[in-house]
C-alpha cells in the first residue's frame, strides 16, 4: 500500500483541468449491457473504480478497450449474468449492473454490495423498484437472483428515509427502459450524474422524460442500439480544486467546470466570503481575504453534496468561528474528524452533526485515509498545515481522483508517493 506525503504551507497557483465524472461514467458503463451494439464513451477518467466497472464489464461478456480516455464498449458472444462478489464488494456502484442485466437478459445474479465506512448503505429501494416492474427477486448467499419472463411498466415510489437514490434511480431506469409500458419514477433522484445517464438511455434509443427533476417518465422501447457520449465534468473533483486554492490561499484557475452543478458550493463560499470569478466553462479562485465560518447541511441535488462535506469541514477547520456541520445523507460519514484533530483542528461530533471551532493552523501530522471523500479532506489539509502530512491508505484517493498527484504538483504542491 502506498501513503502520500504532502510539504504543506504552500500557496497553490496555476491552472488545471478537471476530468469527467466517476459518479457518472460507472453506471453509464453499466447501461451498455443493455445492447450488443458498440457504444463509444468520451472524457473517461482513468480511476481504480473505472478500472474495476472495465473488469465486472469483461467479466459478463462485454469486450471493453479503454484508450486515452475513450472507452469503446462491445458485444461478445454468451453474456454471462452473474456478477461476482470479489468485485462487487470492492466498489458498490458495481451494484448499477443489476437494472441493465435484468432488462436486457431478463435474468441476474449479483452480489450485494454490503455496507461500507461512510455508513450501512442498504438496496432495500433498488429492489422495491426492480420488484415493481415485475421482476421476482430472492437472496440467497449473499446474492440477490432477479428474474422475470418480461418486465412491465409501473408507477414506482423510490424515496427513502434519507431522500432518494441515486443509483436506485439509475438501476430502476435501466430496468424500466425496455420494459412494456409506461413507468413513472416518483422522488427519483435529481443528481447531475442520473441526467447523464438518462442523457446516454436517449442517445440509444430509450424514451426518457423527466430526468433532472423528481419524477422521471420512461416509456418502454423494444431494443437499445449503440451510442456515442462524452462524461459530464466532475463536479466533486471541481469542488475539491476551488477549496484547494481557498484553503492554501492560492490562485487557481480551474477549466472544464459546469458551474449550474456547483451551485450549493458556490453560494455557500460566497457566503464565507470567498471571490471567484466564474465563467462559461471554468472558474478562477483566488484567495483575497480571510473567510468566516458558514453552517453547512448536506440534501440530495440540488442541496450541498454530502461528497463535498468532508473537504469543506477541513477549509472551516482553520475558517475563524464556528461551523455546525450537518449530514443528511449518511449520519456516520465523519470518519476524518478524528484524522483532522490529529493534525490540530478542534472538531466535535454529535451524532449526525460536527461542530467545527476555527483554529490558527493545523500542522502535519501521519493520517489514515478511510473513504475517498475522506481522502480529499485530509490532503486539503495537509496543503494547508505546517510541515509534513504522510496519508496512508492513498488508495482511497485514486478510487476517485484522476492523477491528483501530478495535477497537485503541477499547481505548486511537494507531493510524493511513498511505499508503507
Ligand atoms: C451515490 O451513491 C454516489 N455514488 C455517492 O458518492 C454519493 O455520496 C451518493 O450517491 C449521494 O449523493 C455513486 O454515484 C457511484 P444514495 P448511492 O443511494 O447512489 C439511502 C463518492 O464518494 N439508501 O443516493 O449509493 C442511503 O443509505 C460516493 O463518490 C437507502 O436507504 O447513494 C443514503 O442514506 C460515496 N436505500 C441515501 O439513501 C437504498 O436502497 C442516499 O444514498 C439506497 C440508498
Amino acid at each position: 500500500m502506498d501513503k502520500l506525503i504532502i510539504e504543506g504551507g504552500i500557496k497553490l497557483k496555476g491552472e488545471v483541468t478537471v476530468s469527467g465524472a466517476k459518479n457518472a461514467v460507472l453506471p453509464i458503463m453499466a447501461a451498455t449491457l443493455l445492447t450488443d451494439c458498440a457504444c463509444i464513451i468520451k472524457g473517461v477518467p482513468d480511476l481504480r473504480d473505472t478500472n474495476t466497472m472495465i473488469r465486472i464489464l469483461r467479466s459478463l461478456g462485454k469486450g471493453v478497450e479503454f484508450d486515452k480516455g475513450v472507452l469503446t464498449i462491445t458485444a461478445l458472444k454468451n453474456t454471462n449474468c452473474v456478477a461476482d462478489y470479489k468485485l462487487v464488494s470492492t466498489m458498490r456502484a458495481s451494484f448499477c449492473v443489476l437494472g441493465p442485466l435484468l432488462g436486457k437478459l431478463k435474468k441476474a445474479k449479483v452480489s450485494l454490495p454490503g455496507g461500507c465506512i461512510i455508513g450501512v448503505r442498504p438496496v432495500d429501494l433498488h429492489l422495491k423498484g426492480i420488484r415493481a416492474l415485475g421482476a421476482d427477486i430472492h437472496i440467497d448467499s449473499g446474492y440477490i437472483f432477479a428474474k422475470a419472463d418480461k418486465l412491465k411498466g409501473a408507477h414506482i415510489y423510490l424515496g427513502g428515509v434519507y431522500g432518494s437514490s441515486v443509483l436506485a434511480t439509475d438501476n430502476v431506469m435501466m430496468a424500466a427502459v425496455l420494459a412494456s409500458g409506461r413507468t413513472v419514477i416518483e422522488a427519483a433522484a435529481c443528481e447531475p450524474e442520473v441526467v447523464d445517464l438518462a442523457e446516454f438511455l436517449i442517445k440509444m434509443g430509450a424514451k426518457i422524460k423527466g430526468h433532472g427533476t423528481p419524477i422521471i417518465e420512461i416509456e418502454g422501447v423494444k431494443h437499445l442500439h449503440g451510442a456515442t457520449h462524452t462524461i459530464i465534468p466532475d463536479r466533486v473533483e471541481a469542488g475539491t480544486m476551488i477549496l484547494a486554492a481557498l484553503i492554501t490561499k492560492g490562485d487557481i484557475f480551474i477549466k472544464n467546470v459546469l458551474l449550474k452543478h456547483l451551485g450549493a458550493l458556490i453560494d455557500k463560499l460566497e457566503e464565507a466570503g470567498a471571490s471567484m470569478r466564474k465563467e462559461d466553462n471554468s472558474i478562477h479562485v483566488k484567495y483575497r481575504k480571510p473567510l468566516n465560518a458558514v453552517n453547512i447541511t448536506t440534501l440530495p441535488y440540488p442541496g450541498f453534496p454530502t461528497d463535498m462535506q468532508a473537504q469543506m469541514m477541513s477549509l472551516m477547520s482553520i475558517t475563524p468561528g464556528i461551523t455546525i456541520v450537518t449530514e443528511k445523507i449518511y449520519p456516520d460519514r465523519f470518519m476524518h474528524v478524528a484524522e483532522l484533530n490529529r493534525m490540530g483542528a478542534h472538531i466535535q461530533r454529535e451524532g449526525p452533526h460536527a461542530i467545527v471551532e476555527g483554529v490558527r493552523n493545523l500542522s502535519g501530522a501521519p493520517v489514515m485515509a478511510s473513504d475517498l471523500r475522506a481522502s480529499a479532506s485530509l490532503a486539503l489539509a495537509g496543503l494547508a498545515a505546517s510541515g509534513k502530512t504522510s496519508i496512508s491508505r492513498i488508495y482511497h484517493l485514486e478510487r476517485g481522483y484522476e492523477r491528483i498527484e501530478e495535477k497537485l504538483e503541477s499547481l505548486g504542491a511537494r507531493v510524493r508517493r511513498e511505499k508503507e
